[in-house]
């Protein structure tokens, strides 16, 4: 396992691009848009740079992932000699799949191909391909750099050596790895939406403020923090993407995405990323 490529360079994919350089790996990093690859550059060098500052590794040990880091727009440039694709684009299964076949297509037979999909069927992606036991999810958690956590998600037909290979790639990246079943939502979102929905029904029925939901259960539960800032962490419309498909599939009313959430994906208050979600964030590129 030498090459990794990383597919779409927003939220995730530029976080998961630093976390593969740091580890070693000879990296790219590709996405739809062009514009999106020096942005994401830009942020895995201001988070690199943070890093330095607060002393977690020295400038030379940033350079020498910086130069381990390749961005390319074509893709099949970009995954020529892959050994693992990591897909982080937009939550949506047909896309997905369109991408997991052209993928298929492109990079030699022994490549894994992996989803960073929060809560769609990894199987449903698999079936997109020729291999589909070369197929599974490995989940991240925002911030990337951060988070330890990454959910191996190991549908029916992922072969267990393919598991074991990419487990062994998140150890590498100082991740912890878990392993779940290929189910809706798997571990994390199913439990971490469900708090974040009700949270949003909350503030609509007014029962306290955003910040007192947050510190009800970060003060009373040791929640490192609250899941309506976790939202718009994650962007709210990633989250009402997640919650529309886990309530599609588990058709259990808890997942309805409540239409506060929906008003403000409308409005364009989409968390962090845009500077306005349940709370007031500084700009970013
Ligand atoms: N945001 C989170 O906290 C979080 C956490 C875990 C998992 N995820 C999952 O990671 C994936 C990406 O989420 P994100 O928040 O980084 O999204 P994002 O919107 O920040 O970034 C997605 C990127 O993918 C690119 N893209 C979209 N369609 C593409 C295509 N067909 N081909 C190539 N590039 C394409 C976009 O241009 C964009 O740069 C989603 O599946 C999401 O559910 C998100």
């Amino acid at each position: 396992m030498s090459k990794l490529v990383i597919i779409g360079a927003g939220t995730m994919g530029h976080g998961i691009a630093q976390v593969a350089a740091m580890a070693g790996f000879a990296t790219t990093l590709t996405d739809g848009v062009a514009e999106a690859l020096p942005a994401a550059l830009e942020r895995i060098q201001r988070n690199l740079h943070g890093g330095v500052t607060r002393g977690k590794f020295t400038a030379d040990y940033a350079e020498a992932a910086m130069g381990r880091l390749r961005v390319e727009s074509e893709m099949e440039s970009a995954v020529e000699g892959a050994d693992l694709v990591i897909e982080a684009i937009v939550e949506d299964l047909p896309v997905k799949q369109e991408l997991f076949s052209t993928l298929d297509s492109m990079t030699g037979a022994n490549a894994i191909l992996a989803t960073n999909t929060s809560s769609l069927s990894v199987a449903a992606i698999a079936g997109a391909t020729s291999r589909p036991d070369r197929v599974l999810g490995m989940h991240f958690f925002n911030p990337v750099h951060i988070m330890k956590l990454v959910e191996l998600v190991r549908h029916d037909e992922t072969a267990d050596a393919v598991t074991d290979r990419v487990r062994d790639v998140a150890v590498r990246m100082g991740k912890e790895p878990i392993v779940v079943r290929d189910s809706p939502g798997f571990a994390s979102s199913r439990l971490g939406v469900v708090l974040g929905l009700e949270a949003m029904r909350m503030v609509e029925q007014r029962v306290a403020s955003a910040e007192d939901i947050d510190k009800a259960l970060e003060l009373g539960y040791g929640h490192p923090m609250g899941p309506l800032r976790v939202s718009d962490l994650v962007g709210l419309d990633v989250r009402l993407a997640i919650a529309e498909y886990l309530y599609k599939e588990l058709g259990d009313p808890h997942y309805e995405p409540p239409a506060l959430l929906r008003n403000k994906v409308a409005a364009g208050e989409l968390g962090k990323k845009t500077g306005k979600g349940f709370y007031k964030w500084p700009k970013t590129k």
